[in-house]
């Protein structure tokens, strides 16, 4: 897929460098580019293809529900009994638009973040940003954050040990149904494509995790042929559990 970014105003250009994708996109005027971005007061947004009259898309944290023990961002959520209760620190190697990331960060969770593809890695990151310079959400959300850009695979098996918690939710493939899925997770599928490489790292964290949790469509079979420890399900989605120690909640 070809980006085009389109030149932002001054004073948007280091905050563009600092994002890292300008080396991923075409030059401006290239007819040849699937999908546009911009940056202003908005933030980094994106415009993709055939939607061109439509608002650019942002990630944006800053209007979450992060009413302390609340609703989304409550422990009593399947999303954190997937990722243990008691546990503090989660490696999340597949952060996407970061929408599972916001939560364990807004529940209190210390979340250590890869994401490999550039456009995707910028628009998080450019929403951390964001988010650490909002009053309320630079404490709940941002603090608790860190995104590096890389492959899930170069942090090193020993690195994955020091995590309670492993959090792996590649791109499953595109399912055929009539309901058109949400526009972020189109642009996901759009931009990021199949994970084809995504069996090697479920065995390679399974093998190195203390627990290892994989979400998957909730009636979608897990990961790994070993069964998982646990599932945790929600509406939607279901997490296999997988543990290399003893058990916790
Ligand atoms: C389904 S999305 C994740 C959605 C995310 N959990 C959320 O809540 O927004 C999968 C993401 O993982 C990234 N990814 C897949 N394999 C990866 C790897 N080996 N290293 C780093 N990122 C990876 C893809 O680029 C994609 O952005």
């Amino acid at each position: 897929m070809n980006f085009v970014f389109s030149r932002p105003e001054t004073q948007y250009l280091d905050h563009a460098k600092s994002l890292l994708f300008l080396d991923h996109c075409v030059a401006e005027g290239d007819p040849n580019h699937d999908a546009l971005l911009v940056l202003n007061e908005s933030g980094l947004g994106i415009h993709e293809p055939k939607r061109w009259d439509q608002p650019a898309f942002i990630v944006d944290f800053t209007t979450m529900d992060i009413r302390t023990g609340a609703g989304n961002v409550s422990r009593k959520q399947p999303l954190a009994r997937a990722v243990g209760r008691q546990s503090d620190r989660v490696l999340d190697l597949t952060s996407g638009f970061g929408s599972d990331t916001s939560l364990l960060a807004g529940m209190g969770y210390q979340v250590e973040c890869r994401e490999r593809h550039p456009i995707i890695y910028a628009l998080l990151q450019d929403a951390l940003g964001r988010a650490a310079r909002h009053p309320l959400y630079s404490t709940a959300i941002s603090d608790n954050v860190r995104l590096q850009f890389g492959d899930a695979r170069d942090v090193g098996s020993s690195f994955l040990r020091a995590f309670d918690a492993v959090y792996v939710d590649p791109m499953y493939p595109p399912k055929k149904s009539k309901a058109a899925p949400p526009r972020r997770a189109q642009l996901l599928q759009t931009i990021a494509g199949e994970d084809l490489d995504q069996n090697d790292l479920f065995l390679w964290v399974r093998e190195h995790a203390k627990r290892m949790v994989v979400k998957r469509p909730k009636h979608a079979s897990p990961a790994l042929e070993e069964a998982p420890h646990h599932q945790v399900e929600s509406k939607m989605v279901r997490w296999d559990v997988w543990l290399n120690q003893p058990e916790s909640t």
